[in-house]
């Protein structure tokens, strides 16, 4: 986010740091954590991933922060608002995303860190319309969708431009969440 720190009842959401590359990079090489991605990344692509998100933050004042454990200082993943660079029948928008460590997940802890975002996004950046996409068949991601009160209409389904025709996760969801006070 612009914000350098934001608090959940768990979590706190920051600013990226050096030290952050190296778990980063872990999550990102976990076939588990990349399931519904084209691929694991390499530790350049995880560190070039960082780069993105930093020039993200400097071009829109927000991105994708990385959150830890207030109790521990643990980094847990990564969660935040990202502008997609594709072009679709929904966009330009702001997409809501997240990321977590295998070894956190179960725990609600990104719905909790998500609600964050989302009163952020509304609150401070006076968005009117937040929206989140991923494969088809990612449920556990739909779900964190669904808690936090998104809506799933089939005629937003897309294909991502970035697959190739033919690829398994081609097709995408697209939920979106408005503002409640329009
Ligand atoms: C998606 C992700 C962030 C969820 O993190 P998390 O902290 O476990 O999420 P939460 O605990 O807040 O919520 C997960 C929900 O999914 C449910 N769930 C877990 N596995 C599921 C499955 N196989 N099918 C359906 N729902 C599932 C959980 O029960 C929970 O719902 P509940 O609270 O109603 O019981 C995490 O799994 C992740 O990082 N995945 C890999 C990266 C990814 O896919 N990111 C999204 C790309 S768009």
């Amino acid at each position: 986010m612009g914000a350098e720190v934001l608090r959940t009842e768990r979590r706190i959401l920051r600013r990226p740091r050096e030290a952050d590359r190296e778990p980063f990079a872990r999550m990102n090489a976990d076939p588990r954590v990349m399931e519904f991605f084209p691929a694991t990344l390499s530790r350049q692509e995880s560190d070039a991933l960082m780069e993105r998100i930093k020039a993200h933050r400097e071009q829109h004042g927000f991105s994708w922060c990385a959150a830890e454990l207030q109790d521990t200082g643990e980094f847990i993943g990564f969660i935040g608002l990202a502008v997609p660079r594709f072009e679709a029948a929904f966009t330009p928008c702001v997409e809501i995303g997240w990321r977590l460590a295998a070894e956190y997940w179960g725990r609600g802890l990104a719905t909790e860190g998500a609600r964050t975002v989302v009163d952020y996004a509304f609150a401070d950046l006076g968005l009117k319309e937040i929206v989140s996409f991923t494969t088809v068949a990612n449920a556990r991601s739909r779900r964190v969708m669904e808690k936090l009160g998104m809506t799933h209409d089939l005629a937003d389904d897309f294909d991502h431009p970035g697959l190739a025709e033919g690829h398994a996760q081609r097709r995408h969801v697209l939920y979106r969440l408005r503002r409640n006070c329009d």
